[in-house]
C-alpha cells in the first residue's frame, strides 16, 4: 500500500515536470478578422483555428496559448486590432498533467494481451509494431514498407494494401496519412483503424476495387518529442537549418513544393509554421512525397489527417479553386455527411471548402502540393476535438474512429463512382 501510493506520488511529480514548462500559461480564445488570425500564427503557438460560426462577418476564432510574458503583450494588442477574446483556462500545465493522467490509466486498464487497442494512445514503437503484425498476419493482402528513417533515424513505415498485390494498375489508389503534426495525438488511431476495417474486409468492395497506402505516423521524433518532453509540439526535430539549435523541427505541412519561400513569415525558424530550409528538406516529408509519386497516375484520393476543427479543406492555399472544384467539393460533402450522421450531438458539423476561403492563405501544404502533382481530390481532414480540443481524452477515441472510418468510406465509394476508369477491375 504504502509502495503504491509512493509509486502514484512519483508519476504524479514526473509529470508535473514534464509538463512545468506550461506552468501557469494561458489558454485564451480569440477571434478576429482572417488576416488578423492568420497573423498570429507567425508569432505565437495556435492551437487551431476554425470559423466563427456565430457571425456573419468572415471571422475566425482561433484557440492561443499565451505565456505569462506573452499575455501582457498580447491582450492589450488584441484589443488595439478590435480582436475579441475570453479566457479558457489559466493554467495548462493542469490540463496536461490531467491529460496524462488519464492516457496512463488507459492504457494500464486496456487488453495487455493485444499490442494496440481503441481506448489509449501509444508510442510510435508500439504502432511500428501493430504494422507489422497486422504484416504478418494478413500477408496476402498487406505489405509493410520501411520506408526511411525520420532525422532522429526512428522507421517510418507504410502499409500498402491490396487483394492485387499492386499489380492491377487499371485499380484506383487511395492515400491517407496521419500525424505529421506531432500533437495531433488523434490521428494516428484514426489511420490504424482504417488500415484495421480493411484487411478485416469489413466493406470487401473497397480492398476489391481500390488500392490503399496510409502512413500512420509521418513524424515519430515529433510525436515521441510530444509524448515525452513538451505535449505542444507541433514540428519534426530536424536541425538543419539555420538557427536549429534554439528552435529546432520544421512544419511538415509547409514543406511540400506548393508556393513554397514565397510568405516571409514561413522562414522564421522559431514560428510553428516554419517552412525549413528547402522544399521537402524534411526526410519525413519527402517519404510522403514519394509514397504518393509512387502510384501517382493511378491515385485518386488523398487525406492528411490532422486535429482539430471538423473540416475537409480542399485546394488551393492561394484562394483560388482547383479546376474541378465541383467534384472535389461534391465529394467533401459526401464524406463530410456520412460523419455528421454518426457524430455526437455536442459536435459542430463539419464544413467543407476552399482552405484559404474557410481559413486564411496558407503555403507548402501536403493537400496542394497532392492536387498540383495531379490527384483530383485532395483534402486536410480535420478530425474532432469535442470540447477538449487538442487534448482529446482516450475514451473519444472509439467514437472518432468510427465516424471518422464512415467519411472515409464515403470518400472511397465516390472514388469507385466516377467514370473516368474501370470499376470492374477483377
Ligand atoms: C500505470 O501502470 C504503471 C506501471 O505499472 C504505473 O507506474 C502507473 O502508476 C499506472 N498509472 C495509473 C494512472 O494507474
Ligand atoms: C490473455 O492471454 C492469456 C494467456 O494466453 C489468457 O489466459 C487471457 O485470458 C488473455 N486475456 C484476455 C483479456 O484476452
Ligand atoms: C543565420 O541566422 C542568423 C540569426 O539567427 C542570421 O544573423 C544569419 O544571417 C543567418 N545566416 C544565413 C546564411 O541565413
Ligand atoms: C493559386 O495556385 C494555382 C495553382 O498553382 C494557380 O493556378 C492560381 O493561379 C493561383 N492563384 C492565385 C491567386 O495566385
Amino acid at each position: 500500500m504504502v509502495r503504491a501510493i509512493a509509486c502514484l506520488l512519483l508519476l504524479a511529480a514526473a509529470v508535473q515536470a514534464k509538463h512545468e514548462q506550461y506552468e501557469g500559461h494561458f489558454l485564451y480564445q480569440v477571434w478576429g478578422s482572417s488576416e488578423s488570425i492568420a497573423n498570429l500564427e507567425g508569432h505565437l503557438d495556435i492551437l487551431s483555428a476554425t470559423p466563427a460560426y456565430r457571425s456573419e462577418s468572415k471571422k475566425l476564432e482561433a484557440l492561443v496559448r499565451l505565456s505569462p510574458e506573452e499575455k501582457v503583450e498580447w491582450l492589450p494588442f488584441f484589443e488595439r486590432h478590435q480582436m475579441g477574446y475570453k479566457l479558457v483556462s489559466d493554467n495548462l500545465a493542469r490540463i496536461l498533467q490531467d491529460e496524462e493522467f488519464e492516457n496512463s490509466r488507459a492504457r494500464n486498464a486496456t487488453d495487455q494481451n493485444s499490442t494496440i487497442t481503441w481506448d489509449a494512445y501509444y508510442d510510435s514503437n508500439t504502432i511500428n509494431k501493430y504494422l507489422d503484425e497486422v504484416g504478418a498476419k494478413y500477408p496476402e493482402i498487406v505489405t509493410v514498407i520501411n520506408a526511411g528513417l525520420s532525422y532522429e533515424g526512428r522507421q517510418i513505415k507504410y502499409v500498402r494494401i491490396s487483394t492485387t498485390r499492386f499489380e492491377n494498375l487499371r485499380k484506383p489508389v487511395i492515400v491517407i496519412d496521419a500525424a505529421a503534426h506531432a500533437r495531433e495525438w488523434v490521428t494516428p488511431p484514426v489511420a490504424l483503424y482504417i488500415i484495421q476495417q480493411l484487411v478485416e474486409r469489413s466493406e470487401k468492395d473497397l480492398t476489391d476495387l481500390i488500392d490503399w497506402i496510409i502512413i500512420p505516423m509521418a513524424n515519430p521524433d515529433g510525436y515521441e518529442y510530444s509524448m515525452n518532453e513538451d505535449r505542444l509540439w507541433r514540428k519534426t526535430r530536424s536541425k538543419s537549418h539555420n538557427g536549429s539549435e534554439e528552435c529546432p523541427g520544421v512544419d511538415m505541412n509547409r514543406n511540400f513544393a506548393f508556393s513554397w519561400g514565397t510568405v516571409a513569415a514561413n522562414s522564421n525558424p522559431c514560428s510553428i509554421i516554419y517552412e525549413g530550409p528547402a522544399v521537402f528538406s524534411e526526410p519525413e516529408t519527402r517519404v510522403i512525397r514519394d509514397a504518393v509519386l509512387s502510384q501517382l497516375d493511378r491515385t485518386y484520393l488523398y487525406i492528411s489527417l490532422h486535429s482539430f476543427g471538423n473540416m475537409l479543406l480542399y485546394a488551393w492555399g492561394n484562394g483560388s479553386l482547383p479546376s474541378n472544384a465541383l467534384s472535389v467539393h461534391y465529394a467533401g460533402i459526401q464524406m463530410a455527411s456520412a460523419i455528421d450522421k454518426l457524430k455526437l450531438d455536442k459536435a459542430p458539423i463539419y464544413i467543407v471548402g476552399n482552405a484559404a476561403n474557410v481559413l486564411y492563405f496558407t503555403t507548402g501544404t501536403s493537400r496542394d502540393w497532392t492536387r498540383l502533382v495531379g490527384i483530383p481530390l485532395t483534402y486536410t481532414m480535420e478530425l474532432p476535438g469535442y470540447e477538449y480540443q487538442f487534448v482529446v481524452p482516450p475514451t473519444y477515441i472509439p467514437q472518432i474512429i468510427t465516424e471518422s472510418w464512415a467519411g472515409i468510406v464515403a470518400g472511397a465509394r465516390n472514388v469507385l463512382s466516377l467514370q473516368n476508369y474501370p470499376t470492374q477491375t477483377v
